[in-house]
Parts: structure tokens; sequence; C-alpha cells
């Protein structure tokens, strides 16, 4: 028995490829820096989508389409923020995707890639008692996500920056997350369905729930001063050091450097500059500490270290970074449940039965 399906190949995909020995990321045939900071995130929900619709249209009639989803989605739900605000932002939304239909056409595929922007700037200001902003249908989509949460338009810089994370990680090979959306799909339930499984799973610590905790982990090492007595006890209590391992990657994520890029462009000299400079004396303690506590494994820094760093400065709150991962990691879901739709068949593996035996007496 694979315990956590360790190195189980369980899906054929053209979607991407983890190179976990050479720290690379491969996304429809292109590498990840080919695509981070040069392919806006409407191109790579085309690339990711080519081939899955027969209506799919080409890049700029697309980005206006997912623009009008961002508009049918808040036109569809703000009725029902009140009943979404009072949950956590990452149930809220989750909530919310429930309430869209359950289809299988390009339309119900635009709507899931739009909700996650729209249901996650929405929640956020409710909760400061706040009305919610209306999407613009014209509006670049990360652009677009950055207004509805401050009622101002973002700087080119900050926009780019939201941008590139959210292609950075619009897919990812067979993570938690994704396989669970393939799981759902495969039984030929609806896109929505399948959607809110991804959701349910990135949700977890383990997984997407990571960058928050990032976060809370700098603060608590900067008002204690000892990063490498933080780190030991931590480890020492079995908790995990959160931004950091990875089950595929045995060397950095190659993720972390494109993300560390865009935190330093965003603010070398500002509160941003000096928090990134701080994060990285913590990143060589923790990799050390590391180091020094599994000798037997090569735990390097993964995707969530730097993503908190991105997203709170981009001025994200750290209960809202699962948030936007799933507003990245929706396309990839998108796409594998239309490639597990369209070739794959039911998923059903077996398990061993280890519980008591019957008693054959009676
Ligand atoms: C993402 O799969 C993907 O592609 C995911 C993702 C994506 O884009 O979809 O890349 C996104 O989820 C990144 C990971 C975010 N999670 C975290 O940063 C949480 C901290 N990381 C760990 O929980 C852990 O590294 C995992 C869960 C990510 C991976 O762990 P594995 O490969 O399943 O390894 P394991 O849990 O079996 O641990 C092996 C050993 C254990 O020690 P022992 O019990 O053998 O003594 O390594 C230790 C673990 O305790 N370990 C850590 C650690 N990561 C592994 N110990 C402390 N801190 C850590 N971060």
């Amino acid at each position: 028995m694979a315990n956590g399906l360790d190195d189980v190949v369980a899906a054929e995909t053209v979607l991407s490829d983890v190179d976990g020995l050479g720290g690379r990321l491969t996304i429809r045939g292109h590498s990840l820096p080919e695509l981070a900071g040069r392919w806006r995130y409407p191109q790579v929900v085309r690339l990711l989508l080519d081939g899955f619709f027969d209506d799919l249209p080409g890049d700029a009639e697309l980005a206006q389409a997912i623009g009008r989803s961002r508009v049918e989605v808040f036109e569809r739900l703000q009725p029902m923020l009140p009943a979404l605000v009072p949950l956590d932002v990452y149930s809220g939304m989750r909530a919310g995707v429930a309430l869209l239909p359950d289809g299988d056409t390009l339309a119900d595929a635009l709507l899931m890639i739009a909700a996650p922007a729209v249901l996650t700037p929405a929640l956020l200001r409710g909760e400061r008692g706040s009305p919610a902003i209306a999407p613009n249908p014209q509006a670049d989509h990360a652009a677009d996500m950055l207004r509805m949460l401050s009622g101002t338009d973002a700087s080119p810089a900050l926009v780019t920056a939201l941008d590139t994370y959210l292609v950075t990680v619009c897919d990812h090979g067979l993570n938690a997350s994704t396989f669970a959306t393939r799981v759902v799909a495969s039984t030929q339930a609806g896109l929505t369905s399948a959607i809110l499984a991804g959701l349910g799973a990135l949700k977890g610590p383990l997984h997407g729930g990571a960058p928050g905790p990032v976060i809370e982990m700098l603060d608590a090492i900067e008002a204690g001063g000892d990063a490498a007595g933080w780190l030991r006890a931590e480890i020492a209590r079995g908790e995990r050091i959160m931004g950091f391992g990875h089950r595929i990657y045995r060397v950095r994520d190659p993720r972390a450097d494109v993300l560390k890029a865009v935190v330093r462009q965003l603010g070398a000299e500002g509160a941003t500059g000096r928090r990134l400079a701080f994060a990285e004396t913590v990143e060589q303690t923790a990799l050390e500490v590391l180091r020094q506590a599994k000798p037997s494994r090569s735990i390097q820094t993964n995707v969530e270290f730097y993503t908190a760093l991105l997203l709170e400065a981009a001025g994200f709150p750290a209960e809202a970074f699962s948030n936007v991962f799933a507003a990245g990691r929706v396309a990839g879901w998108v796409a594998h449940a239309r490639e597990q739709q369209t070739t794959g068949r039911l998923i059903r593996p077996q398990s061993r039965y280890v519980g008591p035996v019957p008693d054959l007496v009676a």
C-alpha cells in the first residue's frame, strides 16, 4: 500500500510536469520562467483550457469573457453576501462557489475562474462593514481583483505582482487539491462539484493553507528575536515549519525564487524591502535548523514562503492568502477536471482491509 500515494502515477496529463529532482515546473510545454511575468493570467487560462472546449475563443476574447464572468458571479452572489460574510473568508468563498451552476460548458468554467477573484474582495470588505465593489468587465483580471479590494486602481507594479503570482500557482501536477478535483470529475459530476473538492483540499495547512501561518511565524520570530530558538522549539513540539518541505521537490521549489524576485521588485526600499531582508534571514536559519533536525530529508523552501510576503505586499490579509492561491489554481483545477472527464475513467483505487474478521462460527 503506497501511504499518501507516494510515487504513484495516477494519471497522464498534458497540463504540467513537476520535476522534483531538477527543480523545474513545465506548463503545457512552457517552463515557469517563460510564463511568469511575461504571460498574463487570462492567457495562461487559455493555455490550460486549450482543447477542452470547442468554443474556446482567442486570448483577447477570452479575457473579455472572463471579465463578463466576474460580473455574472457578482450579480448572482451579491444578494447572498450577508449569509457568507460571517464565515471565515475561505469558507465564505467555498460556500459562494457552491451556489453557482454545476455544468460543464465554457461558461460554467469561466464562472469558476472568476469566482475566487470576485468573492474574496467582496467578503473581506463585508468583514469590515464596507459594501462590495462591482467588477469592471473591461479591466485586467488581477487589476480588477485589487480594485474590488481597495476601491482604487492599484499600481502597475502591484497588478503585475499579483498577476505573476496567479500564473506561478496556476497548475502543479497532481497535488492534493488537483487530485481531489480529478476524483470528483471522474464520476462525471459537474465542474462546480469538482472545483469544490479542490477548494476543500486546498484549505489544509499541509497544502494551500500554509501561507497565512508563514506571516504568523515571521511576526512571532521578529517579536521574540531568536529565529533558531523559535524554529527548534516548533520542531521539538512536532510542528511543521510552514513554507518549507514538499512531497515532490527534493531541491528548492522553482516558484520560490520567481516570487522572491517579484517581492524584491515591489519595494526594495520600503517596508516590503525590510520585511524581505528579515524573511531571507529567517529562511536561511530555517533551512539550517531543518537540515540539523531532519538530516535524512532534503527540506527546502517551497512556494508558500515568498507567497506570504507577496500577498502581504499586495494588501491581502493573511486570512485570505489561501483564497488568492485558489484564484490562481482554479485554472488548473478546471483543466484537470476536463482532462479527466474527456480522457480518464472513474477513479476507484483498492484498499486493504485490516479490521476485525467476522466470526464465521456465529
Ligand atoms: C503546497 O504537492 C504540491 O505540489 C503542493 C503545492 C502545489 O502547488 O499544489 O506545491 C503547494 O502545498 C506546498 C506545501 C505547503 N505546505 C507547507 O509548507 C507545510 C509545511 N510542509 C510540510 O507539512 C511537508 O513538507 C509537506 C506536507 C509539504 C510534505 O511532506 P511529505 O513529503 O509528505 O513528508 P512527510 O510529511 O512524510 O514528512 C517527512 C519528514 C517528517 O519527519 P519524520 O516524521 O520522518 O521525523 O519530514 C518532516 C516530517 O515531520 N518534515 C518537516 C517539514 N516537512 C517535512 N518537519 C518540519 N517542517 C516541515 N516543513
